[in-house]
């Protein structure tokens, strides 16, 4: 219907910084605070789409008419994307996943010592690889945050990780990438095919990627 283009599509979103556990009072994390993602949550809910918002923890409100789940570990999130990715028509990974988490994490409170301390750091599942290898129907967006040869690492990251889409951001610019309400993002396709937006508002940047979401629904009939 007019005014709901994505009624009836179920759509995954993820969003916010995921925290890795050091012992019961520490974490590792980083500088993402979800309005990215949850611009993305909050426009798709008002175009029609089921959504469900996977997100670590942030300090914004739970949007409206939108599922909301809550997880903290790149681990839960991993479990958590798993168990509604059969029933999605579309997957959109904004969240900022930690690529690496303490090997051990401390059941009590680690003290101080002399000298220096140090950790051994594991990689953690990359859950969009994992989405790439097993989508079927799926439509897999992914954004890549970059300081340095964004287009190039971005069309690598669409092809490695077998995407549909892929947001590219260089969070280096002023007014893009983490905290800010505003964004500058250049999306590329399969066909690498090149959207390249100037500075707008994080809102606005989500309106533009749904477009692009919703062509290729229609491209590929789904
Ligand atoms: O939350 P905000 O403050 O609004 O900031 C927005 C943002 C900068 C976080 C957002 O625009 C953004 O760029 N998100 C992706 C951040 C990121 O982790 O990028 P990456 O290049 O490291 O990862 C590439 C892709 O793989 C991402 O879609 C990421 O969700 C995914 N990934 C990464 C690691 C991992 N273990 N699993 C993943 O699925």
């Amino acid at each position: 219907a007019l005014g709901q283009p994505l009624k009836g599509v179920n759509i995954v979103i993820t969003a916010g910084p995921t925290r890795e556990k050091i012992d019961p009072v520490r974490y590792i994390t980083n500088h993402s605070t979800g309005k990215m993602g949850y611009a993305i949550a909050e426009e798709a809910a008002k175009l029609g789409a089921n959504v469900t918002l996977i997100s670590g923890p942030t300090s914004l409100a739970t949007p409206a008419y939108v599922n909301t789940i809550y997880i903290e570990s790149a681990q839960e999130m991993y479990d958590c994307v798993m168990k509604y990715f059969p029933q999605a028509d579309v997957v959109i990974k904004s969240a900022a996943v930690a690529d690496y988490r303490p090997k051990i994490t401390y059941d009590q409170k680690l003290k101080k010592q002399d000298g220096l301390l140090s950790f051994e750091m594991e990689r953690t599942t990359d859950i969009l690889k994992e989405l790439g290898k097993r989508k079927k129907h799926q439509l897999l967006v992914g954004f890549a945050a970059e300081t340095n040869n964004v287009e190039e690492y971005a069309k690598k990251k669409l092809e490695t990780k077998n995407l549909d889409l892929i947001v590219a951001n260089n969070v280096t610019s002023e007014g893009a990438g983490f905290g800010t309400d505003t964004n500058i993002v250049t999306i590329f396709d399969r066909n690498l095919d090149k959207l390249e937006l100037p500075l707008m508002s994080k809102h606005e940047v989500a309106k533009k990627l749904l477009e692009k979401v919703q062509l290729l629904l229609r491209v590929e009939n789904k």
